[in-house]
């Protein structure tokens, strides 16, 4: 089992395992209007593959914070999938901390997604910072979470939203590390 980072070459695979993983539907869910006409991070989202197939995905996007005056950079990550026949065998962890290990290392300063804390808070996210964040469709609020980098502090009030301008992509990753895969 090995982990790379996600090309344009894996998104046909990597929509056929969310569609396994996931109930049908799953492109009505808020955290996808977050990442409207917006493509993934490259060097930040990986693939798993055993012996050539895809079995593990894990992305990350650009969004945004816009508190009425201005938009505050926020990193997106979603979808985390595993095949249905590998789930529980370690992968997800694995997939979250070789990403999380470059997010860190690329000043990706405040993750946020939209999940069971029961899972993601063991990685260090929590719903503390989102309590009064509107976001683009139903949510339920102790499942928006975010990770924050120490001393990163996010307007209390504010929209979430999917990215508005290319400033985002001006905050690209840096390429990913062999040592950080290797993890
Ligand atoms: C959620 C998912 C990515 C986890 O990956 P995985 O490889 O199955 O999980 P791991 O083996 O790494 O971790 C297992 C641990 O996670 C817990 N866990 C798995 N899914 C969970 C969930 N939805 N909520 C809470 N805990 C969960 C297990 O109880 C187990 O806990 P333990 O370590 O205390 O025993 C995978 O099960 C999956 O693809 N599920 C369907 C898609 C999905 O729901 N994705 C997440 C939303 S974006």
């Amino acid at each position: 089992m090995h982990l790379y980072p996600a090309g344009a070459a894996d998104s046909a695979d990597i929509e056929l395992l969310l569609d396994a993983a996931f109930e049908p539907g799953r492109h009505t869910r808020t955290a996808y209007r977050l990442r409207d006409g917006v493509a993934p991070y490259r060097g930040l989202s990986l693939v798993a593959r055993e012996r050539g197939r895809l079995v593990g995905s894990i992305q990350y996007w650009p969004c945004e914070l816009w508190d009425g005056a201005s938009a505050r950079h926020l990193t997106l990550l979603g979808p985390v999938a595993v095949a249905p026949d590998l789930q529980g065998t370690g992968l997800g962890k694995r997939l979250m901390r070789a990403s999380l290990e470059v997010a860190d290392a690329c000043r990706h300063d405040a993750i946020v997604l939209i999940g069971d804390p029961e899972y993601y808070g063991r990685f260090g996210f929590d719903a503390a910072a989102t309590a009064d964040w509107d976001v683009p469709g139903p949510v339920e609020r102790h499942r928006l979470l975010a990770r924050l980098a120490p001393g990163v502090e996010l307007p209390a009030r504010g929209q979430l939203r999917a990215v508005s301008s290319v400033r985002a992509w001006m905050r690209l990753p840096l390429p990913i590390r062999e040592v950080a895969l290797a993890a």
